[in-house]
């Protein structure tokens, strides 16, 4: 516990020596979208080299810093880089950076992600707005000690994801010739894809996506009141939907096919849905 709080409060120190701007949304960009942080104006770049503690990504291609700026009229503070649960972290310390981020004064958070689709209807390249989940990847990130001061013990989670929030972005985009998706995303820990028969589970539990990422910041964001905005970009059918193996470049390829549609939905995010 003593580890887990002089982890945040550095963090939060640190970032506060560099800057006094106070975010008002999260924005955590999964795969293929950290470029999306290149648009920040006049960044402040913060490596999270710098925070003693604070969990570096072993991934390539996972460049790991927090950016703040304005984004689209919005003061926003961004991590370029996450790290995963299957890097071997535990859920608590993958999530320390959404604690650092609501100590800055984050009141919002869009949770960007790569997910295999489940739902037959959901093509490689859609975008599915995430509408709930389902916490199966044998973790909990508030398991241990409370963070009293984050929340209660035993959280409610029955509104994780803000339906205004998703009806307001998915009228928008339609206006805007882009098509919006909604669904479950459930978490497994991977990092092995699924077997066919998972992906059969999956749906039949009712989930409409599956990934490994994401439900851990999601519900931390939750027990903190903390309003999430979650969104998927399906990259790949599920396991044993297609006669296929499922490869990884496969799902770097799309995530890249869709990254400027995705980056325009962010971008609509953040002018017109939330404030
Ligand atoms: N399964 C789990 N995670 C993923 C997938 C998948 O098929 N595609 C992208 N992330």
């Amino acid at each position: 516990m003593q580890d887990v709080m002089s982890i945040i409060d550095n963090g939060v120190r640190i970032i506060r020596e560099k800057t006094d701007f106070e975010p008002e949304i999260g924005l955590i960009l999964g795969s293929g979208l950290g470029d999306y942080a290149e648009q920040i104006e006049n960044p402040i770049v913060i490596p999270y080299n710098d925070i003693p503690g604070f969990p570096i990504s072993t991934v390539v291609g996972h460049a790991g810093r927090f950016v703040l700026g304005m984004c689209k009229g919005k003061k926003v503070i961004a991590m370029q880089g996450r790290v995963h649960y299957y890097e071997g972290y535990s859920q608590k310390t993958i999530t320390l950076p959404v604690r650092i981020m609501k100590r800055l004064g984050i009141k919002n958070m869009v949770l960007t992600n790569a997910a295999g689709g489940v739902n037959k209807n959901f093509a490689p390249g859609t975008l599915m707005m995430i509408s709930d989940h389902i916490n199966f990847s044998g973790s909990n990130p508030l398991l241990g000690e409370n963070i009293e001061e984050d929340g209660p013990r035993f959280p409610d989670m029955s509104s994780i994801y803000k339906k205004e929030f998703r009806d307001t972005l998915k009228e928008a985009a339609t206006k805007q010739g882009i098509n919006l998706e909604e669904g479950v995303y459930m978490m497994l820990s991977g990092p092995s894809y699924e077997t066919p028969a998972e992906i059969r589970m999956a749906r039949t539990l009712g989930a409409d996506a599956v990934g490994m990422s994401t439900v851990p910041e999601a519900i931390v964001c939750s027990q903190m009141g903390i309003s999430v905005l979650g969104i998927s970009c399906i990259t790949n059918c599920g396991a044993g939907i297609l006669d296929q193996p499922l490869k990884h470049f496969e799902v770097v390829e799309t995530a890249n096919r869709v990254k400027t549609e995705f980056a325009k939905v962010i971008d609509i995010a953040l002018e017109k849905v939330i404030f």
